[in-house]
């Protein structure tokens, strides 16, 4: 079947609102350009493991594996038959000890061991599998989808060289009250941070001291989180942060980059600091104002 066949044929289901994800497992092989396009936009690297959901005849794990000896992969098709076809050309073209095609629904394939997750299944299907994405899969794990995007989850990228090849990293989960110390001359200075978090876009909030402040210029790629801060502070005066670091559940470790501004100009006084913040259930960021946060 061709892309533009599939595409009116999920129209078509799409108007009368099938609902089943089983009515949607219908065999379409990505193009060979379109599979190329996707297991570069993989960026693989020695020791990663990919994954198809919706394997049909495996040609997009045996791209990839021819590609890249270090990789290894899995591939999981409600079709039993796709499923023991994929396995005789694994056998054939040497791969058996790479690769395995199983009989799975996707909504079972366990995806915290995968690397990148490839996926063109039909939209609805594909956005009924970001919940399970988000919750299973390790932060920086990249997604590669053919044609169809994932709704209000924008692509990192997407590449439009010819018909739409999509890719995202997941995000590591932010959202939330974190807490961290800073030391500067001698004071020990207490944040208490609101993250509110959409997918990989971030917008967040803190209170140091009886001051508030509104985070800048916040990225999150994967588990790697950086943003700034115009804040005074208690002694020090106007200090622009540069926070950079990394999410490990309920802990981010990384640096903290201080400026002082004088004018609004960037003095010279500058300090480097290791920057430790833990996750919080409740925060001092709604505590009163004049009451000093410990
Ligand atoms: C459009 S084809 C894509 C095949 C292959 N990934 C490619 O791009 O060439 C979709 C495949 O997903 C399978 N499929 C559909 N829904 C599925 C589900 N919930 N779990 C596992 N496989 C599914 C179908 O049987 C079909 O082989």
């Amino acid at each position: 079947m061709r892309w533009w066949q599939v595409a009116a044929l999920c129209a078509s289901l799409a108007a009368n609102t099938v609902q089943a994800q089983e009515r949607f497992s219908i065999f379409a092989g990505s193009s060979p350009e379109a599979v190329e396009r996707m297991v570069k936009l993989a960026e693989l690297r020695d020791g990663d493991r990919v994954v198809d959901l919706g394997s049909g005849d495996g040609r997009i794990i045996f791209t990839a594996l021819d590609a890249h000896p270090g990789v290894r992969g899995w591939g999981v098709d409600l079709d039993p038959k796709l499923v023991k076809e994929a396995t005789a050309e694994a056998q054939k073209r040497g791969l058996a000890e790479r690769v395995q095609f199983l009989h799975q629904n996707a909504f079972d394939a366990d995806l915290s061991k995968a690397d990148v997750i490839f996926m063109w299944l039909w939209p609805e299907v594909m956005y009924m599998l970001r919940a399970k994405i988000l919750r299973e899969a390790r932060p920086g794990t990249r997604v590669v989808t053919n044609i169809w995007d994932l709704g209000s989850w924008k692509p990192d990228y997407i590449d439009e060289t010819a018909l739409p090849v999509n890719l995202w990293r997941v995000p590591a989960k932010v959202g939330g009250y974190w807490n961290w110390t800073l030391p500067m001359s001698g004071i020990k200075h207490n944040y208490a941070a609101v993250f509110e978090q959409h997918f990989q876009q971030l917008e967040g909030v803190v209170r140091s001291g009886d001051r508030r402040g509104v985070f800048k210029n916040l990225e999150l790629h994967g588990a790697h989180i950086s943003f700034s801060l115009d804040m005074t502070l208690d002694g020090e005066g106007l200090i622009r942060h540069h926070f950079s670091g990394t999410v490990d559940g309920d802990r981010i470790d990384g640096t903290v980059r201080t400026v002082l501004i004088l004018k609004g100009e960037e003095t010279a006084e500058r300090l480097e600091l290791p920057w430790q913040a833990t996750r919080s259930t409740t925060s001092a960021y709604f505590e009163p104002t004049g009451l000093v946060i410990r």
